[in-house]
């Protein structure tokens, strides 16, 4: 099929294909492959036409196919869901969990249109974004978690480092940050059995700025790769590659906790910092001096006394732009 034959040369080419080429490497006409062009960027492929250079493939959109052969084997195909649209991926993959949905699912699409933020807040999800679920079955009581939503931002550093070879940070509690701007939300949920008082299961919502080449003014503390990197990124490359840091951290969470945390701890940006706890109405300010075993905050108030952050709990803001 025409469409795939050019895809296809594209996909092999590290740089642009002129018209002329490709006419005369899959014997088409020009026309055949302006057509073959149109369908593929209808199908979400973002192909450049470099003037007098051809044409160039900047980003495939996120299938599972594709995603799969990011993955090498090595994340479970069944556990794996992409969707064209979703309302919120954590709504989805709520759903799911509620109906036994195991442990490591993982829900990803490129379109949110009702996304949720932390505090009640929607998450404004603009096209170019990573909305990613995954979801975790603890054994455990909601206090042996209370560091998973810190590591969640540590995995999207990793993979982000992995991918585009770039060092993000991380805000405390767990806000990737990109040369000092946001570049993902995450948002936590968790359902705790009143019997036993276990958790039932843990959903970890990520949202990945990754091909907006810019945000609204009243966005303006939001980056994406793209911004950074000044070229588009490869999504199936970012989802495979925070896939699997995902699981990793899945299986050792709890036996590798100390190494874990220790490695949030020298990401953490807001450490060494001055900072302003926000807590119901009282605003205080103080200095971030450590992260404690929990990935909690350890701060100290100008009178020397020392205390110690649980996410959630409060907001903690920096004194000098946004980390
Ligand atoms: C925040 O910064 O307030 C957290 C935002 C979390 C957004 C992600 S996008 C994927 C997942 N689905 C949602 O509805 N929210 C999370």
């Amino acid at each position: 099929m025409t469409k795939d034959d050019v895809l296809a040369l594209l996909e092999q080419a590290d740089a642009p294909v002129s018209g002329e080429q490709m006419c005369k490497t899959l014997g088409l006409t020009r026309a055949a492959v302006w057509k073959a062009i149109e369908a593929l960027r209808a199908d979400g492929y973002e192909i450049e036409a470099a003037t007098r250079r051809g044409y160039f493939l900047c980003t495939c959109p996120l299938t599972k196919s594709a995603l799969e052969k990011r993955l090498a084997g090595q994340f479970p195909t069944e556990k794996l869901i992409v969707l064209p649209e979703v309302d919120s991926t954590n709504n989805y993959l709520k759903t799911l969990a509620a109906n036994g949905a195991p442990d490591g699912t993982a829900v990803l699409s490129l379109k949110q249109t009702a996304g949720r933020g932390r505090r009640g807040r929607s998450f404004l999800s603009e096209p170019g974004g990573l909305y990613l679920s995954f979801l975790m079955r603890p054994q455990e009581p909601a206090e042996a978690l209370l560091h998973l939503t810190a590591l969640a931002g540590l995995c999207v550093c990793t993979a982000v480092k992995q991918v585009t070879g770039m060092q993000a940070g991380i805000k405390w509690p767990n806000d990737p940050v990109l040369n000092g701007k946001k570049l993902c939300g995450i948002l936590t949920e968790l359902s705790v059995s009143l019997e036993t008082q276990e958790a039932e299961y843990v959903v970890i919502g990520i949202g990945v700025n990754c091909n907006q080449k810019r945000f609204p003014e009243d966005l303006s503390m939001a980056t994406s790769l793209r911004m950074e990197q000044g070229s588009p990124v490869d999504v199936n490359a970012v989802a495979a590659a925070l896939l699997l840091e995902l699981s990793r951290m899945r299986r050792e969470f709890l036996t590798r906790k100390d190494a874990w945390v220790r490695a949030f701890a020298e990401t953490c940006l807001t450490v060494g910092k001055d900072v302003q706890i926000l807590r119901a109405g009282d605003t205080k300010q103080a200095r971030a001096v450590g992260i404690g075993k929990d990935a909690e905050l350890l701060v100290q108030y100008p009178d020397g006394t020392t205390e110690s952050i649980s996410s959630g709990e409060v907001s903690v803001r920096g004194l000098y732009g946004y980390v």
